[in-house]
């Protein structure tokens, strides 16, 4: 889930601003003078960026790698190492604004604070999202969901594995983390559906929905109680932040009170949804590169390592989370644009990952890339996704799983399914055949 306050989708126009006529050197020209220095942001559409955005990215990021784009209200950033260069500042280009849209459904979290604040909010949910612990805890349970979807789809020879495979696992696997129940996951999916839509409204221009305050009220209070239940990995959050450990926050924050039951649930509201749209899109762009590359879906089912590096390569092409947000906490300069304060950077990490400063021939699906670990899918910084080796490890058992049980597993239409979304992007569907 990203804080996403720029345009989320094409409708509402924002008010045209006052004029005003001067230009001073050094100084953010006034929106309205923008058009005339950045007339490739200027052009671009909202339509455009949803539905094949690597074109126009292409050119804004060898021609204007930080420019103002009209259609979202605020600055695209598209070159490598300017994205890099904003996620690894935080104190310029923060989430904290009133307009992080997350926040003022889910209340402040992680994802919507930055410094000590961030920290402490973070803190408790680092360790069970650890390498180590992320195998021990879910490997077995990933497996025996995989086994599970694919033996209730098989003997029909077909499948949309978007919705039938990648979508499922990617909800109950977080829950059951969080302490829900799995016959619980098509509330969860009812009540994240009804936020993401309050999201998108703020997202818009509109209020909050009064549907998704009630929505967030539930799942906040069902998240709660499983607090109080204990055993799950939220109750260890909880008892972990509880704490006051010195890990448990920064040497500044020690002291403070802890996290509250609230703030715990925002955050476990903010893990959940961090992983369940991002994951199922991973894993459907996954299958769809693989399935539109016949030789290395054969390899990657014959080889771990093949697989690990088509996942990387995949993430890296067609990020599941394509941009991020953030606003200048100050007036600013990046990659030689003069930004004013307070004002809207979305960072493309989908044009960063073709960059082709960094990745040679950019727009082909070349797993085993010797630097393929510098995409950045998982963004960088001190946000830096927490669940990255969860969804990894979701990937590699149910993709590896699906290219070992179903021996010809094809695309239906032969055609690449077409990928779209301006923030998450994946495709609509992916119509498989085996056997
Ligand atoms: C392929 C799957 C995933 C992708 C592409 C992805 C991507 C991202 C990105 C780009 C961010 C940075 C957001 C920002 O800086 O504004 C992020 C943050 C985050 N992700 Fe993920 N994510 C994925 C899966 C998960 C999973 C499975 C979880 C749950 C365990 C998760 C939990 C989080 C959390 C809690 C944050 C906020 C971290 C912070 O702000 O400190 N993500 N993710």
């Amino acid at each position: 889930m990203t804080g996403g306050a720029g345009r989320s989708s094409p409708g509402r126009r924002r008010p045209p601003p006052e004029r005003s006529a001067t230009i001073v050197p050094g100084v953010p020209a006034p929106e309205e003078h923008r058009g005339d220095r950045y007339p490739l942001g200027a052009a671009i559409t909202l339509e455009e960026l949803d539905r094949d955005p690597h074109p126009a990215l292409a050119r804004l990021r060898a021609r204007e790698p930080v420019s103002w784009v009209p259609a979202l209200g605020g600055w695209l950033v598209t070159r490598h190492d300017l994205v890099l260069a904003a996620m690894r500042d935080a104190r310029t280009f923060t989430v904290e604004d009133p307009r992080f849209s997350t926040a003022r459904v889910v209340g402040p979290s992680m994802l919507s604070l930055d410094g000590d604040e961030h920290a402490l909010h973070r803190a408790p949910f680092m360790a069970p999202f650890r390498l180590r612990a992320v195998r021990e805890r879910f490997s077995r349970e990933v497996e025996v969901r995989s086994q599970q979807l694919i033996d209730s789809f098989r003997a029909r020879g077909c499948a949309e594995l978007r919705r039938e495979f990648a979508g499922p696992p990617a909800a109950e696997i977080i829950a059951g983390a969080l302490g829900l129940e799995h016959a619980e996951t098509a509330r969860l999916l009812s009540w994240y559906e009804t936020i993401v839509a309050s999201v998108s409204e703020i997202t818009a221009g509109g209020p909050p929905t009064r549907a998704g305050e009630l929505a967030y009220e539930a799942l906040s209070e069902r998240l709660r109680a499983a607090i109080a239940t204990g055993g799950s990995l939220l109750a260890q959050a909880a008892g972990r932040a509880a704490s006051g450990a010195s890990d448990m926050a920064p040497a500044q924050a020690v002291g403070r009170p802890a996290l509250s039951q609230e703030q715990i649930a925002s955050n476990a509201a903010v893990l959940l949804f961090g992983g369940i749209e991002t994951t199922e899109g991973m894993i459907a762009n996954l299958l769809a590169h693989l399935l539109t590359n016949p030789d290395r879906a054969r390899a990657a089912g014959a080889d771990p390592g093949a697989l690990d590096a088509a996942i990387d390569e995949s993430l890296r092409l067609e990020p599941a989370a394509a941009v991020i947000d953030r606003y200048s906490a100050t007036s600013t300069e990046l990659g030689g644009a003069r930004i004013g304060r307070r004002e809207l950077v979305r960072l493309s990490l989908a044009a960063a990952n073709r960059d082709p400063a960094v990745f040679a021939e950019p727009d082909a699906f070349t797993p085993g890339r010797p630097n393929a670990g510098r995409q950045l899918a998982f963004a960088a910084g001190p946000h830096v996704c927490v669940g990255v080796h969860l969804a990894r490890l979701e990937a590699r058992i149910g993709v590896d799983a699906l290219l070992r049980l179903l021996p010809g597993l094809a695309l239906r239409d032969r055609a690449s399914p077409e990928v779209r979304g301006l923030v998450f992007r994946k495709p609509a569907r992916v119509d498989a055949t085996w056997g």
